[in-house]
């Protein structure tokens, strides 16, 4: 193939895969039974790609999202990054990984509610060394992109729920991650925050960096290059 893959609503350009999934399974153990969350998926993520997850509750796409985040290792099954098998790595290169190269949105990643958020933007900077000035330049510039630079000083609680998602979503980058992972950035919102923050993520996505996305809403996956539907644990008419 050449020049770029045609994907749902748009092309996007093909420089090569930088997530490669195959077989992954995870099974939860709980006391003696066990959940098999994810049941042997087989996908391929482009650089540059804009993906959605869709499927129902319980059908395994924040298992999934942990996985590929190296916040869980699979049961079975291989997790390319980059051409590099991180699958059975232990957690301090796992760690690593996730410091250099991804960036989170998720519900459970919260923002720190007694620091501003320009405070909360600049903490990934700091645990990577980068120097006060430097750090606060970064995270200032990083919110007036989501929008946010006449909020600098405020706490989370200080804010609307879509602006701390901006502000969360400003954090996840300020390391300059290749992937993007977002766990359902608009369910909370209404459909006009939620809007604001898909355009916010298309800009970054524009600008090169891949981007993954759970979501249950139709108009948000329509607006991806590509859409994607687990259930049970499985990718459905996967290819
Ligand atoms: N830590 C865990 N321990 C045991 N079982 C788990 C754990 N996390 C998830 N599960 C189970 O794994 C399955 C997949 O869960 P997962 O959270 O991936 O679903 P989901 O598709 O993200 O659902 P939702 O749309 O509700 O967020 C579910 O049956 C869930 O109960
Ligand atoms: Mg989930």
């Amino acid at each position: 193939m050449s020049g770029g893959i045609a994907v749902g609503t748009g092309v996007v350009k093909d420089d090569g895969i930088l997530v490669r999934v195959r077989g992954l399974e995870r099974i939860y153990k709980v006391g003696d039974e066990e959940v098999h969350a994810l049941r042997g998926i087989d996908l391929d993520i482009h650089r540059g790609e804009m993906i959605a997850i869709m499927g129902p509750s319980g059908s395994g796409k924040s298992t999934l999202m942990h996985i590929v985040g190296c916040l869980d290792s699979p049961t079975a099954g291989i997790l390319e990054i980059d051409g590099e098998d991180v699958s059975r790595l232990g957690e301090v290169r796992l760690a690593s990984i996730r410091n250099r190269r991804i960036g989170f949105v998720f519900q459970s990643f919260n923002l720190l509610p007694r620091l501003t958020i320009l405070e909360n933007v600049a903490l990934p900077l700091m645990y990577a060394g980068v120097p006060l000035k430097a750090r606060r330049a970064r995270a200032k510039e990083l919110l007036e992109s989501v929008g946010l630079g006449d909020r600098l000083s405020h706490n989370p609680n200080q804010l609307s729920g879509g602006q701390r998602q901006r502000a969360a979503i400003a954090r996840a980058l300020a390391n300059d991650p290749a992937i993007l992972l977002a766990d359902e950035p608009t369910g909370a919102l209404d459909s006009l925050t939620g809007q604001a923050i898909l355009d916010s993520v298309k800009v970054i996505n524009a600008r090169g960096t891949t981007v993954i996305l759970v979501t249950h809403d139709p108009d948000v996956a329509a607006s991806c290059h590509r859409a994607v539907r687990l259930k049970d644990g499985l990718l459905e008419g996967a290819a």
